[in-house]
């Protein structure tokens, strides 16, 4: 049986990377398929992390001899950045082998289980561990130690981090980031291979969630965590712990001006800034794991200190209504859309 082509667009940013997804899941297992990436012109780093690993998925899926590649020599800039090696295809640097210059890291995988270890033996918060790694990525994408660009960025990368690999129980976290000045635009996609937002606060017992949809929109709230809530043995005065505020304050970093996206198994949430486009959007998802597109706009990231207090300040606000009762998923999208709106104004 000759293998089935499988082409990949041009222009691979978030939306056509879910459509791509979708078409790579809908592949039959052990049909022999001929990979085809000349066409590409685009691929921004969630399309790097994200169909990088379906494709890993998708080649285990199809079995030993059943995947081909074309066109894959003439793609310099996706080998460099280690997309073809990232599925096992031997072309190109290893994720994590380039060096990250002043626009861009590469897709770089993360041992989260290494992390996970360390914490446990040194007695060092997983946080303050990954504390340095958000800073350095920070500082090769702002070229800057300290400011409020790079303290943005910094914030905003260390809570994804940590959330997957606190929460995820995955291996391994991928990632990748890029720089656009002339667009004012830095784009970070983080991706985990874990057990997903709707199983980690499922350990909360004052929310009920029965989709990925419904936990996705509660974990977006602030004060909702899977590890802290009324009862659970927490500390409250390890500055590390959790509190469920940070995808809340993230995405509220990334609506400023720019936008916020959440795929978790089986559903996918785009949050944005322009008052032209949804500001809410569900996308198509499909993924043993959680991954996210957080696209910051530089210009809009000043005072971040006063942004973080008042958005905290809202967010307790809006806390003290939900914290301690059993969420309801009508609660849950209500209070988010208001939250955000309140956050536009
Ligand atoms: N990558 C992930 N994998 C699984 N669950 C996650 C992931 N990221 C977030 N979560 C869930 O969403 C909740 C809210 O996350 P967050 O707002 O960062 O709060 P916190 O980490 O302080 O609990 C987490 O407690 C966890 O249950
Ligand atoms: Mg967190």
């Amino acid at each position: 049986m000759p293998p089935k082509p499988f082409e990949f667009n041009s222009s691979l940013d978030l939306r056509e990377s879910l459509e791509t997804a979708q078409a790579l899941r809908a592949i039959a297992s052990g049909q022999p398929t001929a990979f085809d990436f000349s066409n590409i012109r685009f691929v921004g780093p969630f399309g790097m992390v994200y169909l990088s690993t379906c494709i890993e998925d998708t080649v285990k899926r199809l079995g030993p001899g059943n995947a081909f590649a074309k066109g894959h020599e003439k793609q310099n800039y996706l080998a460099h950045m280690g997309f073809f090696r990232a599925f096992g295809l031997p072309h190109g640097n290893l994720p994590g082998q380039a060096t990250c210059n002043s626009r861009y890291v590469p897709i770089t995988d993360l041992d989260a289980l290494e992390i996970r270890k360390e914490s446990a033996q040194s007695g060092e918060p997983i946080g303050a561990l990954l504390e340095e790694k958000a800073q350095q990525v920070a500082a090769v994408l702002s070229q800057q130690v300290g400011g409020d660009f790079h303290d943005t960025l910094a914030f905003a990368i260390r809570e994804i981090l940590r959330n997957a690999v606190e929460h995820s129980h995955s291996l391994v976290v991928r990632y990748c980031a890029q720089y656009w000045p002339s667009l004012n635009r830095v784009e970070v996609a983080i991706l985990d291979h874990g057990r997903g937002i709707q199983s980690s606060l499922s350990q909360n017992p004052f929310i009920e969630c029965t989709s990925d949809r419904e936990a996705i929109n509660h974990s977006l709230m602030p004060g909702v965590s899977g590890t802290a809530f009324k009862g659970s043995k927490i500390n409250r005065k390890d500055i590390w712990g959790n509190s469920g505020y940070g995808l809340y304050m993230t995405s509220r970093i990334c609506r400023l001006g720019g936008d916020f996206f959440i795929g978790s198994h089986s559903s996918g949430l785009r949050l944005s800034s322009s008052p032209q486009k949804k500001e809410k959007e569900y996308l198509p998802f499909g993924f043993d794991g959680t991954a996210l597109r957080l696209t910051i706009r530089p210009s809009e990231a000043a005072n971040l200190q006063s942004r973080l207090k008042q958005f905290s300040l809202e967010g307790a606000k809006a806390a003290a209504q939900i914290r301690g009762t059993v969420l309801k998923a009508s609660t849950a999208s209500q209070m988010l859309t208001s939250d955000f709106e309140e956050g536009l104004k």
